[in-house]
């Protein structure tokens, strides 16, 4: 075997030039750069630049059966991943796909059928999930330590945009050309770790306030109301309007509760299961023995970096992956679902869901704004963004 992957990065923007410029500084043992790829001259300029001895394509068709790469990070607009996560798959090639996996659960599914069908690696993006206070919250609520979830409440309202950031590219901000809004675009992450530290809900309701805070054709503000199998429930607030804005998390469940916020974890444990306590307590207020810690996180949070690092060690040494792609669908099924609920006024949508059918209203909404393609940027810094990390 190997003992390094030669990795192309289609779609050089901003996110692109970031990962491609730490493969090229040698930044991921085990990966190198060996082609990039984007429509846009200036952004295979601005690669010519900096890496000369890198081949440049600007057809990712070309690119795939080019022989240059055993494997592909796609950081495209999103209605592209799947597209070519598939193509790339079917080629014989591994992929690490930016988040979301697509913008509709229906056309991810063939991207995760052509890696189920091919053997090849399939990962995505989902950065957060490094992140050591994450990490620790999924262990606690998956070994038990809160008892039986009773609700889960996120608010996670400080990814804040100006309409600069929106008019940055074409693509940003439409059906067609991102497939949604601040659900799409930024929460990916934290719909991600919420259904990775809690499970999947089986419905939800919700509310999706297009062009709330910002000259745009989709959401900025979004509500969701869910519920899980044991009749637990849960709320994800999020938005790109407010600021300074909210990160907190709050679990609770028959045995306590956690809350994530400011950068810290806080452990609130019961030494009797509320469960039992509310029938056999003769009084009407009982008070059960609380204990209580501060979890500080432990390690650093790799990030991109470490998503890279992962997906290399995953193909060359069998390390389980961080984020599989088909874990991907987990988040935008939620994200689907709550676009949908919200194109039927907020009527509650079971999980699954008619794929199909979200995909046709999807087309519809993108065909009636007309095609949206990129445009030139003139701020690409080809380094991780620290707005692009868990922030508190
Ligand atoms: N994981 C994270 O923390 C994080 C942060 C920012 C962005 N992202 C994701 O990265 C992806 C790209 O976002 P961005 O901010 O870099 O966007 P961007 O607009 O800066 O870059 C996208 C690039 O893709 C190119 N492109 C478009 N169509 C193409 C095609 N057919 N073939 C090849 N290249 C094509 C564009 O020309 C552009 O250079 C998105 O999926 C976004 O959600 C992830």
């Amino acid at each position: 075997m190997t003992d390094s992957i030669r990795i192309a990065v289609i779609g050089v923007g901003n996110m692109g030039s970031a990962h491609a410029q730490c493969i090229a500084s040698g930044q991921v043992e085990g990966l190198t750069l060996a082609a990039v790829c984007d429509i846009q001259e200036s952004r295979l300029q601005w690669c010519a630049e900096r890496f000369p001895d890198v081949p440049r394509f600007i057809n990712w068709h070309e690119l795939l059966t080019s022989g240059t790469a055993d494997a592909i990070l796609i950081a495209t607009p999103h209605p592209l991943h799947a597209e070519i996560a598939a193509a790339a798959l079917r080629a014989g090639l591994h992929v690490l796909s930016e988040k979301p996996v697509d913008i509709s659960v229906f056309r991810a599914r063939e991207a995760v059928r052509a890696a189920e069908e091919t053997g090849k690696t399939y990962a995505i993006m989902l950065n957060q999930r490094t992140n050591p206070l994450f990490r620790k919250a999924r262990e606690l609520v998956q070994t038990g330590v809160l008892g039986e979830l009773k609700r889960s409440v996120w608010i996670i309202t400080n990814w804040y945009r100006t309409q600069a950031y929106y008019d940055s590219s074409a693509w940003r901000a439409t059906w067609a050309g991102e497939g949604g809004g601040v659900l799409l675009n930024q929460a990916p992450h934290n719909l991600d770790l919420w259904q990775w530290i809690c499970g999947m809900p089986v419905s939800l309701r919700a509310q999706c306030d297009v062009a709330r805070y910002h000259r745009i054709a989709v959401e900025d503000d979004a509500t969701l109301f869910a519920r899980y199998t044991n009749g637990a429930t849960g709320l994800f607030v999020t938005s790109t309007g407010e600021y300074p804005g909210t990160n907190r998390l709050e679990i609770s469940g028959t045995r306590g509760k956690l809350v994530l916020e400011n950068g810290k974890m806080k452990l609130w444990w019961l030494v009797q299961d509320e469960d039992e306590v509310r029938f056999t307590s003769k009084e009407s207020l009982a008070h059960i023995p609380v204990g209580e810690e501060e979890i500080l996180p432990e390690g650093e949070e790799t990030a991109h970096r470490g998503i890279l690092q992962n997906f290399a060690n995953h193909i060359l040494h069998g390390e389980p992956l961080i984020a599989p792609g088909a874990d991907g669908l987990n988040e935008l099924s939620i994200s689907n679902a709550a676009y949908l609920s919200a194109w039927k006024d907020g009527t509650e949508v079971g999980i699954p869901f008619d794929e199909e059918e979200f995909d046709r209203l999807l087309r519809e909404k993108a065909a009636a704004e007309g095609k949206t393609v990129g445009q030139d940027h003139h701020d690409v810094k080809g380094e991780y963004s620290e707005r692009w990390q868990v922030r508190w």
